[in-house]
């Protein structure tokens, strides 16, 4: 009985680490945890991104075909009316969904895939550094 008692207190343990763990991994490549390092605030006050060398151009490069105000109708590919990337003002509005969509396998964008690993990783920083203009 005493053993079983011990064993079932190993078990417990043994389930709350993995809980503790699933959770960490959950999110594990969103913008929010794909760079520890850059959560630190010391790392935040020097690291070089902003809007204008880092979201500007990734949004640009990547997003801006679909989700722009001045493109007609017809040649935004779907993208909804409303979701518009190309201002800093923007991108603070759509940043959630942003994060949502770009670190995530079901369905991504841009729906082609297509930035590196660094572009994601440079974008990431930025944005854990609550992305500075
Ligand atoms: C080839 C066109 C195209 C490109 C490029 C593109 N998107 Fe989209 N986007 C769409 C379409 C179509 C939808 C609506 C359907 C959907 O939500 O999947 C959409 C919807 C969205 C939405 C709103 C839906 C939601 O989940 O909140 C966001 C935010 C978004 N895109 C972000 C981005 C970002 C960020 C990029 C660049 C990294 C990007 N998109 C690149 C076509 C595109």
């Amino acid at each position: 009985m005493a053993s079983w008692t011990a064993e079932r207190g190993v078990f417990l343990v043994a389930l709350a680490l993995a809980t503790a763990c699933g959770g960490k991994s959950e999110d594990s490549g969103s913008a929010a945890s794909s760079s520890d390092t850059a959560a630190s605030g010391d790392t935040c006050e020097t690291q070089p991104w902003s809007w204008q060398n880092t979201g500007e151009p990734f949004m640009r490069t990547w997003c801006t075909q679909c989700h722009h105000r001045d493109l007609p109708a017809e040649q935004r590919q779907g993208a909804p009316a409303e979701v518009n990337l190309e201002t800093y003002t923007d991108f603070q509005a759509w940043s959630e969904r942003i994060e949502a969509r770009v670190w995530t396998d079901t369905a991504p964008m841009p729906p082609a895939g297509g930035p590196t690993e660094e572009e994601l990783e440079i974008l990431a920083e930025w944005m854990d550094c609550g992305a500075p203009e």
